[in-house]
C-alpha cells in the first residue's frame, strides 16, 4: 500500500508534549487507516520503563486525550521504551538494534523519524551521536523533527542550526510550527488564491490594515522556567505570529510545492521594515499580567507564579505595528497582538478594506462600515465577510451584515488536531507546513532588536495590564495613532 512505513522514535517521551498531543495523534492516523500496521513507535526517555509499563502509560494517556476506553491492544503492542543516556555511546547502540529488530519484525524499510520533544539544550549532541553512531544510516529515509524554541536569538538559532546541519541536510529536517498544522491557518492560501474576488483587492490599494490576535485565557500554568527566559515575543510572535504574517502577505506562488511556497513566505519576511532600537516604542508595545478575573474567577499577577521572578521583566503581551516594504503591501500597516490571560481563547485574522470613495448615505446620518474579512481561526474555524446592505422597509438607511462560512459547525466533522496533521506530513516527507531555516533566521533578525531593547530596559509601569482583560491601554494608542482600533474578537 501507499501507506507511510516508518518507525518513529521519539525523545523525551515521559513529557508534556508526547503525552497531549503525539500520543494522541498517532492513534487518530491510525483509526483513521492513514497508517498501516507497519509501524513502530520507540519511546525513548530517561526514566525507567519497560515496554510493558511504557505502554500502559501511553494507553492511559490516550484514553484521557480522547475520553474514551482505548480497546486496541494491537495498536498499543507497537509502541516500544528505550531508557537512555544522551550522552552515552552504548546507549545510542542498543536503540540501533531494537531500531533493526523493528524493521525486521514490522517490515520497515529503514525509514525513521526521530522527534525530539524535549529541551533543545540536546538537539545538538542527540543529532551528532545519531550520525557518529550509524543511526542515520539507513537503506531508507531518515528525518529530524524538532520542536520550538529554535534558539534565543538569531545567534544562538544559528550555532543550533549549524550543530544539527552536521548531521542531518535541511531537506531532512522538520521544524514544527504548530500553528501551520492548523486547519484555518492553512485555510489562508486557498482564501486567497482560489477566489477570484479576494487577490484583485489583496494589496495597498484596496486593504487599509490587518490585524491578527491570538489571545489566551491561560497563564504560565507549570512553564515558569521556560517562559520567564522567554516572554511572548520568542514564545509566540518570532514563530506562530510571523508565520502568519507571511501567509497573509506572500504573493502567490509559481506551483503549490514546497519550495515555491516557502521562497514566497521568506520574501515577506526578508520585507519586514526592520526595526532599530530607538524605534521600538513606535512599533511595539510589551505587557505583564496583573491579577484580576477569567470567567469570573480570581487569579494571580505573573509574578506571583511559580518558577517566575517576582520582579521579572518578563513580557505576557506584545502589540506591533509592522511594516512590509515591498510593492504590494507600501503604507499598510499589520497589526498583530498576543498574550496570555486576556478575556478570551481566540486567533483571528481581521482585514480590513479601505472606505468606499465617498459616503452617498451620510446626509441621513448613516455610517458605512468598512468592509472586513475575518478569518477564525480558533477555537470557532470559519470566514466572515462584513458588508452593508439596505436596511429593509427603510429607504436608503443601510445596515452592516455578515456572510458567514463555518468550517465547523457541521455535524460530524471535526476537524483533526494541527499535530496529527504535521505527523503525516512529516511520515509522507511534505515539509510545506514546517519553517525552512531562512525563515527561522530572517525571523530572529527582525525580533532580535526588540527583545534587546525590552531586555535592557526595566518596564517601569509591569504589571500593566489586568488578567482578563485585552492587555495595557498603550496597545490601543498604537492604532490609534493611525486613526484605526482593534476590531472586537467576539
Ligand atoms: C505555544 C506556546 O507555541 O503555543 C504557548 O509555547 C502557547 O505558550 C501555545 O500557549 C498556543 O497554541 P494554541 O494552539 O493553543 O493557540
Amino acid at each position: 500500500s501507499m501507506k507511510p512505513k516508518s518507525t518513529i522514535v521519539i525523545f523525551g517521551a515521559t513529557g508534556d508534549l508526547a503525552k497531549r498531543k503525539l500520543f494522541p495523534s498517532i492513534y487518530k492516523l491510525y483509526q483513521k487507516q492513514k497508517i498501516s500496521e507497519e509501524f513502530a513507535v520507540v519511546g525513548v526517555a530517561r526514566r525507567p520503563h519497560t515496554h510493558e509499563s511504557f505502554r500502559n502509560y501511553v494507553k492511559e494517556t490516550i484514553e484521557e486525550a480522547t475520553k474514551q476506553e482505548l480497546i486496541d491492544e494491537t495498536f498499543i503492542s507497537h509502541f516500544y521504551y528505550h531508557p537512555f543516556d544522551v550522552t552515552n555511546t552504548d546507549s545510542y547502540q542498543q536503540l540501533k538494534s531494537l531500531l533493526e529488530q523493528l524493521e525486521e519484525q514490522y517490515n520497515i524499510p529503514g525509514n525513521r523519524i526521530f522527534y525530539l520533544a524535549m529541551a533543545p539544550e540536546f538537539f545538538g549532541t542527540i543529532s551528532a551521536n545519531l550520525k557518529a553512531e550509524g543511526l542515520t544510516a539507513t537503506n531508507g529515509w531518515t528525518r529530524l523533527v524538532i520542536e520550538k524554541p529554535f534558539g534565543h536569538n538569531l545567534q544562538t538559532a544559528q550555532k543550533l542550526n549549524e550543530e544539527i546541519r552536521q548531521a542531518f541536510s535541511e531537506k531532512q529536517i522538520f521544524r514544527i510550527d504548530h500553528y501551520l498544522g492548523k486547519e484555518m491557518v492553512q485555510n489562508i492560501e486557498v482564501i486567497r488564491f482560489a477566489n477570484a474576488i479576494f487577490e484583485p483587492l489583496w494589496n495597498n490599494r484596496f486593504i487599509a490594515n490587518i490585524q491578527i490576535t491570538s489571545s489566551e485565557t491561560l497563564g504560565v500554568e507549570d512553564r515558569g522556567r521556560y517562559y520567564d527566559h522567554s516572554g511572548a515575543l520568542r514564545d509566540m510572535v518570532q514563530n506562530h505570529m510571523l508565520q502568519m504574517v507571511a501567509l497573509l502577505a506572500m504573493e502567490p506562488p509559481i506551483k503549490l510545492t514546497t519550495d515555491d511556497i516557502r521562497s514566497e513566505k521568506v520574501k515577506v519576511l526578508r520585507a519586514l521594515r526592520p526595526i532599530s532600537h530607538d524605534e521600538v516604542d513606535q512599533y511595539f508595545v510589551r505587557g505583564q499580567y496583573g491579577r484580576g478575573f477569567i470567567r469570573g474567577k480570581e487569579v494571580v499577577g505573573y509574578r506571583e507564579e511559580n518558577n517566575v521572578d517576582p520582579n521579572s521583566n518578563t513580557e505576557t503581551f506584545v502589540a506591533g505595528k509592522l511594516m512590509i516594504d515591498n510593492f504590494r503591501w507600501a503604507g499598510v500597516p499589520f497589526y498583530i497582538r498576543t498574550g496570555k490571560r486576556m478575556t478570551e481563547k481566540s486567533t483571528k485574522i481581521v482585514v480590513q478594506f479601505k472606505d468606499v470613495p465617498m459616503n452617498l448615505y451620510y446626509p441621513t446620518g448613516e455610517t458605512i462600515h468598512p468592509n472586513l474579512l475575518v478569518i477564525h481561526i480558533q477555537p470557532d474555524e470559519g470566514i466572515t465577510l462584513h458588508l452593508n446592505a439596505k436596511k429593509s422597509g427603510e429607504s436608503m438607511k443601510t445596515t452592516p451584515i455578515k456572510l458567514d462560512y463555518c468550517n465547523n459547525c457541521i455535524d460530524g466533522i471535526n476537524t483533526p488536531e494541527a499535530y496529527e496533521k504535521l505527523l503525516y506530513d512529516c511520515m509522507r516527507g511534505d515539509a510545506t507546513n514546517f519553517t525552512h531555516w531562512d525563515e527561522v533566521a530572517s525571523s530572529w533578525s527582525f525580533v532580535d532588536p526588540i527583545s534587546e531593547v525590552w531586555e535592557n530596559t526595566k518596564a517601569v509601569d509591569f504589571p500593566n495590564y489586568e488578567a482578563g482583560s485585552m492587555g495595557p491601554k498603550a496597545a490601543d494608542q498604537l492604532l490609534e495613532k493611525d486613526g484605526f482600533h482593534w476590531w472586537p474578537i467576539s
